[in-house]
Formats: C-alpha cells, structure tokens, sequence
C-alpha cells in the first residue's frame, strides 16, 4: 500500500518551479493507539501556501523542508483507534498533499456531509470563505448604500467577499484579469460592475464605476492596485488587508507611493488573519449554509484531478487561469 506525498524540496526564489518540490511514493502509515488514518479526497490549495514555503515562520511555522507540502484537506476516516472519529467520517484539517495521513484527532474537525458537497468545506464553506464571512463583516463593517471595491474579485474569497456586500445592500465593483471573469462577475453573480486590471485602466475605471468614492476596498492582492485604489477611497474609508498575492513571488517588493492617503483621508488599514476566528468558525459556516440553501450565494470552484498534477494545478493561483475556488481532487469519493 503505497502513499503519494509531495514534499517541499527546496524553498522557491521568485515564481515557484517544479523542482521545488519531490513527488514520492512512501509505505502508507497505519493508525496506531489514539490515531486515525485519513483517505484524503480533496485538497486546498491557497495563495497563502506560497508564504508557508519561504524561510521563516509568520503567523503559523513555514513548511519544513523534507515535509510534506501543506494544504487543508476534505477526507475519510478509514481506519480508527479514536473514539470521536469512527470509521467513515468526514473531516477537514491541514493534513497536506499526500493520499493518506494520520491523526491524533487534534488538528482535524468533523464536517456535516448532509450540508453541502464535500469540496465546497474547502471553500465557501472553509477558510476562504470563512475569511470572506469574517473580513469583510467584522473588519469592513459595510453599510448598505456604501460602495464597496474588491481586488482577486473572481478568486475564492473575492467572489464571497462580492456577494456578501450585495446581501448587505452595498454597491459593488469588482477587480479581475480578464473579459471572461469581468463578465461572470456582473452577469452571474450580480456585481454592479467589474474592472479588468490586465487590459483597462485601472484608475479611470474606478472613477467612472465608483462615482461616490470607495468607502470600503477589501485588498486581495495588495502591489500597485492597492497603490491605485487609495487614490479613490473616501474620507473615514475601510481598507480590509486579507492578502497580497501580487507580492508573494516577487522578489522586489513594490512600495506605495500613495500611502499619505490614509493619514489625509483618515482611513482605517486592518489586517485580518482568519485563524484569529477559529472559534467562530462553526456560526460562520452555518450562516454562509444556509444563505446558499436560500440561494442568496453561489459557489464556484475550479476542480483538477490527480495528486501528480500538483504543481500544475498550484500555479493557476499566480496566472489565473482558474475561476473561483481552487481544488485538487486527490481521490474518488465512494
Ligand atoms: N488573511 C487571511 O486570513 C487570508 C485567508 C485566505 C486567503 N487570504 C488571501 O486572500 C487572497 C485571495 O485568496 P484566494 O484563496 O481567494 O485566491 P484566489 O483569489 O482564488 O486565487 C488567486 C487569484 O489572484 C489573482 N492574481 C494572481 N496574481 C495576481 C497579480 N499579480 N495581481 C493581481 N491579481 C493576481 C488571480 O486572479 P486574476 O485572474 O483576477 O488575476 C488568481 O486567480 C490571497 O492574497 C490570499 O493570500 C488571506
């Protein structure tokens, strides 16, 4: 019984490469006292995997080299020695990009398979969404008739972040790369408009979009969008940073030439890590639930297939070339 793991072989510099990583067949582990063995079936992969690789720990350890690669996953119990989790549950945590691991039951938490299908606990209903939910609610503090920006508009939070300012009544505007993603945004998912940063210019068609200013922008990607961006913020508007992945393989850093802005606007700038909110992770994927049975969110993910295709499938968070929630599927759900 084999189990395929890829490992973090060397640490990127710049854009990551194939040879960063070792894909390996291992012996498959067996659940020792207390432990169980988990069939992972799907994987996460985030842009905040890209960090984990550099040197250095930040607000969680960086992945060692030799380890496997980490990522949240969706699998089975398959094997059991721990009473809260029998053969067959289903459970999510950060068990990586391998088809077998083993827990202890402590960094794995049981999902409800009847809510929604398996792979959108990756998404919606994981930490995207969650930091979707709890970003833009608790740190943007949106009021309906606000104008609300966001950047990585057609990604996985970004597509969360979009409708949960439409369910809150606020006027919305998308940033994408692309005429496709532009036009899903307005026509699917009820954007008031959409800008495509790869071919429009960015800061005339925020003046034109946003005729009232920009009172909350939530930054997914950080780099010279948000430069442009402050330039169209209003007095006492909301800047929620959640990520900055135009920055994450870059190997120099862009500096804001517009930062005076927040001091002479009075703008709130505030960082969010989704883990901060773990405990409230439950109310969060119960409400966003039961906002998609009531059709009030839609879902969207790009799913590929099969582990060996990782590194492949990685790189689509830095080209885009993907709408919505990236995922792996590493194995068949029976
Ligand atoms: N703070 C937290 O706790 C937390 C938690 C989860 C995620 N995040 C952050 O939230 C952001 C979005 O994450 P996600 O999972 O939803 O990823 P995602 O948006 O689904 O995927 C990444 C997208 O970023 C866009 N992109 C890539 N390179 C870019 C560049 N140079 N400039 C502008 N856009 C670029 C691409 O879309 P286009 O085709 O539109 O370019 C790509 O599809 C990331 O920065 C991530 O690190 C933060």
């Amino acid at each position: 019984m084999n189990n395929f793991q890829v490992k973090l072989a060397a640490r990127p510099k710049g854009m990551v490469q194939k040879s960063d990583f070792s894909f390996e067949r291992n012996p498959r582990p067996e659940a020792g006292p207390g432990q169980v063995l988990v069939k992972i079936l799907y994987a996460s992969l985030d842009p905040a995997m890209r960090g984990w690789m550099n040197e250095g720990d930040t607000y969680i350890p960086a992945i060692r080299l030799g380890d496997v690669v980490r990522a949240g996953i969706v699998g089975k119990v398959i094997s059991s020695q721990h009473p809260d989790f029998p053969v067959g549950t289903y459970i999510t945590g950060p068990l990586g990009i391998q088809e077998y691991a083993v827990s202890d039951g402590r960094n794995i938490t049981k999902i409800n398979p009847a809510l929604a299908p398996l792979s959108n606990f990756l998404g919606i209903l994981g930490i995207a969404g969650l930091t979707a939910y709890f970003a833009f609610l608790g740190v943007g503090k949106p009021q309906a008739g606000e104008t609300v920006v966001v950047s990585g508009a057609a990604g996985a939070v970004g597509t969360v972040v979009g409708q949960l300012a439409l369910l809150k009544g606020c006027r919305v505007v998308g940033i994408a790369g692309g005429p496709d993603k532009c036009a899903h945004l307005v026509q699917n998912l009820g954007f008031d408009a959409a800008i495509d940063y790869k071919n429009e210019d960015l800061s005339a068609r925020l003046k034109e979009t946003c005729p009232q200013g920009v009172d909350i922008y939530f930054d997914n990607v950080g780099g010279e969008i948000l430069d442009t961006t402050l330039l169209h913020v209003n007095q006492k508007a909301r800047i929620v940073a959640c990520g900055a992945i135009s920055q994450y393989n870059s190997t120099q850093p862009y500096g804001l030439k517009n930062y005076f802005v927040i001091i002479t606007k009075r703008v709130r700038l505030e960082g969010m890590i989704v883990i901060d909110y773990a405990r409230q992770y439950g109310e969060g994927i119960l409400q966003m639930a039961q906002w998609m049975q009531e059709g009030k969110l839609k879902t969207y993910e790009h799913i590929d297939q099969g582990i060996e295709g990782f590194y492949e499938t990685f790189m689509r968070l830095f080209t885009g070339d993907k709408l919505g929630k990236l995922i792996l599927q590493i194995a068949e759900e029976e």
